[in-house]
């Protein structure tokens, strides 16, 4: 995992007038010429050409900033902004940008209670005061896909500190916004029970990995990435990371998910990135890193095993998935 303070950051028009000099300079490698497969394990053989796919990638890994912590690159902007999970919008991954545009996301409050000494909700400029650092995560969708993403944001643990939560606190629930108005996969979709809720145990939270993401390359999230903040759980599946969050809990019983919901047998409450432990209708053994070829091995906790594997110690990780 990567940690940058914010002073350290290049700054995205930094970034991208580095990636200028790279292209001139011929550094960008035969790996920019890329197809990106973009589909669920269902529609694995479907292959798009990736109109942006020299952004893709290529780029000297000389510079830190340009790979996560296991050489691995990132994807590029137009990858991470345009093959999105957001079924408030729609299941079309290639879609959630289009209909996402414009969606307004500030003015944004969230509210967080529950079981906590300090209960505050925050506003956009709240959570300005926290200090935003770079983290490049994995992030490891459920479904088998996976990209590289420069995030920025700061620990859950850094709010949770100023709202106290009490010693009766045993888990966080968050929830997105509800707004069936203003997103249409609410009224395609209503088999499921929204609002999108998710959960961690409090020792999760507590996590230094577990971040509020509010940008990434340098730039304020998008609305299709979960703008204006959502969570960042790198070691779990990608469907914990809930977005545009507008409320926080603190309470003392494990909060059932929009998922577990849906498909207990499918989704658990732990869904930590496992590759022994398959979904009922497909291997987790391997992923498919967007922009790539082939297929990458999935790696336990998604490559965060040292920071992560002692909230689990004991557990049997096949029927707590
Ligand atoms: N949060 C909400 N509110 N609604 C969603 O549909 N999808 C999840 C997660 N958070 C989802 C969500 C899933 S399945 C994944 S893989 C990630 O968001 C995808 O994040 P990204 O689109 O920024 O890559």
């Amino acid at each position: 995992m990567k940690k940058i303070k914010s002073s350290e950051i290049t700054s995205y028009s930094d970034y991208l007038s580095r990636r200028d000099f790279l292209k001139t300079m011929g550094i960008m490698t035969a790996g920019a010429a890329l197809l990106a497969a973009c589909g669920t394990p269902q529609d694995e053989a479907s292959t798009v050409v990736n109109p942006s796919a020299e952004d893709s990638s290529g780029i000297s890994p000389s510079a830190s900033a340009n790979t996560d912590e296991l050489g691995k690159p990132l994807n590029s902007y137009e990858d991470i902004t345009n093959y999105n999970n957001y079924y408030e919008f729609t299941t079309d991954k290639e879609r959630v940008a289009v209909l996402a545009e414009g969606y307004p996301t500030s003015p944004w409050e969230v509210k967080v209670g529950g079981l906590v000494n300090n209960p505050k909700t925050y506003s956009l400029d709240d959570f300005r005061k926290f200090e935003i650092e770079e983290r490049i995560y994995r992030l490891r969708c459920v479904e088998a896909w996976s990209m590289v993403i420069p995030w920025m944001g700061f620990p859950l643990s850094k709010l949770l500190a100023e709202v106290e939560p009490k010693a009766e606190a045993k888990y966080v629930r968050f929830e997105t916004i509800y707004d069936p108005e203003g997103m249409p996969g609410f009224k395609k979709n209503p088999f499921y029970q929204w609002p999108y809720v998710e959960g961690l145990r409090v020792d999760e939270a507590m996590n230094d990995l577990a971040i509020l993401a509010t940008g990434l390359y340098g730039k304020d999230l998008l609305p299709q990435n979960g703008a204006p903040i959502r969570m960042v759980i790198p070691w779990k599946y990608g469907f914990k990371s809930i977005k545009s969050i507008v409320k926080i809990d603190l309470v003392d019983e494990m909060p059932r998910s929009l998922w577990m919901a849906a498909a207990p047998n499918e989704y658990g409450f732990n869904a930590n990135v496992n590759p022994n432990v398959n979904h009922p209708r497909w291997s987790q053994a391997s992923e498919r890193r967007i922009g790539e070829f082939g297929r990458t091995e999935t790696i336990m906790f998604n490559g965060y095993e040292e920071e992560v594997a002692h909230l689990y110690a004991g557990m049997d990780l096949a029927i707590n998935f």
